[in-house]
């Protein structure tokens, strides 16, 4: 084996520069609707700035841009690595950035426009969509190409996460997005009714536990241990963590779908098998924060670190909440209500969005051959505005939540309702302002971190290959 290897950088600063910018942009956009939720007119009455046009907008661009790209850099940084090789096929890996760009920008062109499929999370017509496929099966055969040619017998964990998040996205895409043209911008789904509404969330929560989970939990196992410095807590637990979360979480989207025409042995399928979920869930979230056992002291001075431990917590946070809504009688009372916007952005925020920043923190300055960020300290503030933030988020959508399921099955002794909708809508707003605060600290939080990596990057010419020995990597 040579002892030298030459690595792709390129591809990955592109990446991990645009999750950055992407990250201002769809956070910036979730500002402004929470904003609109307390003052309508905030849309200007533009039909493109409408709240109902602006929400998939957002959505679409924190977990496909903004998350999306943090995982193509991340997996490509990864697998090289940890296989001791350089990228297969560059020029595809090249492709798969412009690809990927290109299918953002015409997300944030078509849905403005109110061009959607109108389903959630899968908005984008046909021409995107199928340019997505391609882009998505090119990513495929740069990362397991690079598996194939790896230099080391050995298939990190990590790559286990990340292959099973490609694989399971590309099978999910492809079969939620079957439809029928009718010109370049409408098509119609091939299913109907209540098929179809099985089909989306199969495709819905898979989309939350293989892009927003497995995929993020791939950079979990291998940032903790390098920035911690230490091996993984159990090795063995991860493979059990690996095959019981990919094989259960498949099962578990009726619950989308609690009351409705879904038959109701599905609805109790999905159910159980959520409330399984917790146990691999939680297997992996103390596997990662175990990691630092015997060195919990780092936490005290590593922001990096805190990020990715916090990350942790959320997740764990967001993964017992999860199993407790979907049981019937709980969801009854959490659905339709801002509970589930709490528990989203539990998810969204304390875990994608923290394990995010650390891993770029961890990552940008190498990129650019620094030994660390511009300023540490910036960090720290990050994190604690950040933290704040999330906190304030969520407590507010719980409360506001939690009231709102209350107020609207609350019946009077004749069996009339005790308040109407509009009182439920009023006695919301000061929870959206309590959100909104949260939002703009976490929007600062990430423009703090927009401005660390312009100063990281200015002055340091980016490295197009890292020539690294075998053993450092
Ligand atoms: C500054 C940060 C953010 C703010 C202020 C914000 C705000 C919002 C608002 C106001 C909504 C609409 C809620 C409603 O319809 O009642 C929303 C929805 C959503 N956001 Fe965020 N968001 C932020 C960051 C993120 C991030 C980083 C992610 C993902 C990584 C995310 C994922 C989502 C998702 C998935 C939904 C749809 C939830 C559902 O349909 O149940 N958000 N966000
Ligand atoms: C064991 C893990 C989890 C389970 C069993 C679970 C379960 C649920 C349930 C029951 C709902 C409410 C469905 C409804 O009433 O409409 C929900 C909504 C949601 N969850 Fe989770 N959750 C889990 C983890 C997570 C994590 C880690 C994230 C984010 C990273 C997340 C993101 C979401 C999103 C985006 C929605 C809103 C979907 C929509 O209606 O648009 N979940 N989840």
């Amino acid at each position: 084996m040579d002892s030298a290897i030459k690595y792709n950088e390129k591809v990955v600063r592109q990446f991990a520069i645009m999750t950055v910018v992407w990250g201002v942009v769809g956070m910036g956009v979730g500002v402004l609707i929470a904003a609109q939720l307390i003052w309508p007119a905030l849309n200007f009455d533009v039909p493109w700035l409408s709240y109902g046009r602006l929400r998939p907008l957002h959505t679409n661009a924190v977990i496909f841009a903004f998350g999306g790209s943090a995982l193509f850099a991340t997996a490509y940084w990864v697998v090289q690595r940890t296989c001791q090789t350089s990228l297969f096929a560059p020029k595809l890996a090249s492709f798969t950035f412009w690809g990927w760009q290109t299918v953002i920008v015409l997300a944030a062109i078509t849905l403005p426009l109110g061009i959607t499929q109108g389903k959630e999370y899968a908005e984008l017509e046909w021409p995107i969509a199928l340019l997505i496929a391609v882009v998505w099966v090119s990513y495929a055969v740069v990362f397991f190409g690079t598996i194939v040619k790896r230099r080391v017998k050995h298939i990190y964990v990590a790559n286990w996460f990340y292959g099973a998040f490609i694989i399971a996205v590309a099978v999910l895409h492809i079969v939620n997005n079957l439809a029928i043209p009718v010109g370049l911008t409408h098509s119609y789904p091939v299913y109907s009714g209540a098929v179809d509404a099985m089909v989306q969330w199969w495709y819905g929560h898979n989309a939350v536990g293989f892009f927003l989970t497995a995929g993020f939990l791939g950079m979990m196992y291998y940032f903790i241990p390098k920035q911690a410095n230490r091996p993984i807590y159990s090795y063995r637990l991860s493979i059990v963590h690996f095959w019981a979360l990919i094989s259960i979480y498949m099962w578990a989207g009726p619950h989308h779908l609690h009351y409705t025409a879904l038959p109701e042995w599905a609805q109790s399928l999905g159910m159980v098998f959520s409330l399984i979920l917790l146990a691999p869930s939680w297997g992996g979230m103390i596997n990662g924060i175990m990691t630092l056992s015997g060195a919990w002291h780092k936490l005290r001075t590593d922001p990096i670190l805190k990020f990715l431990i916090v990350s942790l917590s959320f997740y764990g946070m967001a993964t017992f909440e999860g199993p407790m809504m979907a049981i019937k009688t709980v969801n009854a009372l959490s659905h339709y209500t801002d509970w589930t916007i709490g528990h989203v952005h539990a998810g969204a925020l304390g875990w994608v969005a923290f394990i995010t920043f650390g891993a770029m923190y961890a990552l940008i300055p190498k990129l650019y051959g620094r030994e660390e960020m511009h300023s540490v300290k910036a960090i720290e503030l990050h994190f604690w505005i950040a933290t704040i933030g999330v906190v304030l988020y969520i407590a507010a959508m719980w409360i506001a939540g939690v009231m709102q399921g209350l107020m609207w099955r609350a019946v009077n002794e004749d069996g009339t309702l005790t308040y109407t909708f509009i009182e439920s809508l009023v006695a919301t707003y000061p929870y959206y302002m309590v959100r909104l605060l949260g939002g703009i600290l976490f929007f600062t939080g990430m423009l703090i971190m927009a401005w660390n990596v312009w100063m990281t990057t200015r002055t340091a010419p980016a490295r197009e290959t890292a020539t690294v020995a075998a053993q450092e990597a």
